[in-house]
């Protein structure tokens, strides 16, 4: 017994407006930055939060049970120079299993440390404070 054809009609199809990241907080007068803080939203907010870029990946605090797999660490409250950020992202995180390498590559990775390197760490609660850093130049 051949099926009635039923077509339907799709007229409430979600558009999405692509490029409507959210709200970044750095200012679009250092390129550079900014830069770096767009492909944070765009490649990295998916695993870290780091509101600067908007971006709200990591496993929430007060979450009880343990987050995904892929929550990376909050950089809010983690501070992080650029030598580390480039190096994690050669190479996938420091243990090399869960973030992906090289999601950003050239000067995008440049951008992206630098973002990090100025941003992280600057909700920093009071965990693992008061270590001077300050050295006595030789
Ligand atoms: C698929 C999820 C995922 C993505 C995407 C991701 N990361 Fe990660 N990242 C992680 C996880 C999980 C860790 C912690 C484990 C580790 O260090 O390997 C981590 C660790 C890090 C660390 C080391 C932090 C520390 O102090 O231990 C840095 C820096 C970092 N990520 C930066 C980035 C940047 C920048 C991007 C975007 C270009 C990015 N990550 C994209 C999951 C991700």
């Amino acid at each position: 017994m051949p099926r009635p054809r039923v077509l339907l009609a799709c007229a409430a199809a979600a558009v999405l407006i692509a490029g409507c990241g959210g709200h970044i907080e750095v200012s679009t007068q250092n390129a550079a930055l900014h830069h770096g803080a767009v492909l944070f939203n765009q490649r990295c907010s998916g695993c870290h939060t780091l509101d600067a870029a908007n971006a709200r990946g990591s496993k929430p605090a007060g979450q009880a049970k343990p987050g995904e797999r892929t929550d990376g660490p909050n950089f809010n409250v983690r501070k992080e120079n650029r030598d580390d950020v480039l190096f994690a992202i050669r190479n996938g995180g420091f243990s090399g299993s869960i973030m992906p390498a090289n999601v950003v590559v050239g000067k995008d990775a440049q951008d992206v440390a630098l973002f990090v390197e100025r941003y992280a760490g600057r909700k920093g609660s009071s965990t693992s404070g008061g270590k001077s850093a300050s050295g006595s130049g030789g």
